[in-house]
């Protein structure tokens, strides 16, 4: 009859020897585990595989195949536990419980926010959009837009030249002539970018900023056309109780030339509501028949309408900003206020 005992041994010693493995607090416990039990020379699994011939010849295979099966179980979970610790943190005694620094996000500007909605709207409403030069000359920033060099627009005074008659231009209507020389009627785009002036820097002028430009050109064009485009524009835009007015005025480029504001509709969290003052918007008119003709078109057969807004002076007033400069100081803590 065989003996027993050597195969109840190894078992009480498996469930020691993995216990001794699963709850091995750090890698130098492990490795002191595996020296325990399955080490070279004393190891106490060893020591038994190394004793087998002792033992009565019948016992040999049974307890010899069971050593070999604690061996190869405790070798796994020694494998396995290993994996467990092996987290660098961990062995420089990080805590993983510590709450990660947050990451920088960066943000859309509030103006470049203020262009993407005004072109988004313009563009489901059938519109392409443009872009020209900000280096530009004489001829397509004031000429061809109908306005005499001599005009005050032109001065020096004003207007920031690079050489002879290349300047920065000084508003974005020179696309208007550039698109219409590199495309035929119909025309409808819009144009955002920046423009330059001589002006003092202060709480509503810098010296660069941006303009958006709209053109249209086609046959049949009127007014109404453009009444109804700047209405439904600014029902998008701010609400659809927001109201528009046209006040007459003066471009070169534009005959009848107006301006246009907008009265808002502002609603308090409590239910309440407010009208807004008039805001002025936008320069705009029915393009002038020199501008047309200037573009190589017939003026008798297109007529057209255009206009140039501020989306700088938008944003401050979406957004109760009071001093154009802080849109371009780029204080993120201010700019990060309005990051979407
Ligand atoms: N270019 C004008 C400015 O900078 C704005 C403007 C007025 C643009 C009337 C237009 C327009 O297209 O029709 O002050």
């Amino acid at each position: 009859m065989s003996d027993s005992k050597p195969i109840e041994a190894l078992n009480a010693l498996e469930a020691e020897a993995l216990a001794a493995a699963e709850s091995a607090p750090d890698a130098e416990a492990l490795e002191a585990v595996r020296v325990t039990y399955l080490g070279r020379s004393e190891g106490r699994i060893s020591v038994i595989l190394r004793g087998l011939g002792q033992l009565p010849a019948e016992d040999r295979p049974a307890v010899g195949q069971r050593a070999n099966q604690v061996k190869a179980a405790l070798a796994a979970v020694l494998e396995a536990r290993a994996g467990a610790l092996s987290g660098p943190a961990v062995e420089s005694g990080l805590d993983l419980t510590m709450p990660g620094r947050p990451r920088w996000q960066g943000g859309l500007h509030p103006i470049t926010q203020a262009i993407d909605e005004i072109w988004h709207i313009f563009r489901d409403l059938g519109f392409a959009r443009a872009r020209g030069p900000e280096a530009d000359t004489e001829w397509y920033n004031f000429e061809a837009l109908n306005t005499p060099l001599d005009h005050p627009a032109a001065d020096e005074q004003d207007t920031l030249y690079l050489v002879d008659s290349v300047l920065l231009r000084s508003h974005t209507s020179p696309v208007q002539m550039r698109t219409m020389e590199a495309n035929e009627p119909p025309i409808r785009i819009i144009a955002p970018g920046w423009v330059y002036r001589r002006d003092t820097y202060d709480a509503t002028h810098t010296p660069a900023f941006m303009q958006i430009e709209g053109l249209v050109i086609d046959e049949d064009i009127t007014f109404i056309d453009f009444k109804a485009t700047l209405a439904e524009f600014a029902r998008r835009y701010w609400g659809p109780d927001t109201q528009i007015r046209f006040r007459p005025s003066f471009f070169p480029f534009t005959e009848p030339s107006a301006e246009v504001d907008v009265k808002r509709v502002i609603r308090r969290p409590d239910g309440t509501q407010y009208e807004t003052d008039w805001l002025e918007i936008m320069g705009s008119g029915m393009v002038d028949p020199n501008v047309i003709a200037n573009a190589g078109y017939d003026p008798e057969r297109y007529t057209g309408w255009a206009f140039g807004m501020g989306p700088g002076r938008i944003a401050m007033l979406k957004h109760g900003v009071d001093d154009l400069r802080t849109f371009f100081e780029n204080d993120v803590r201010f700019l990060g206020q309005f990051a979407q």
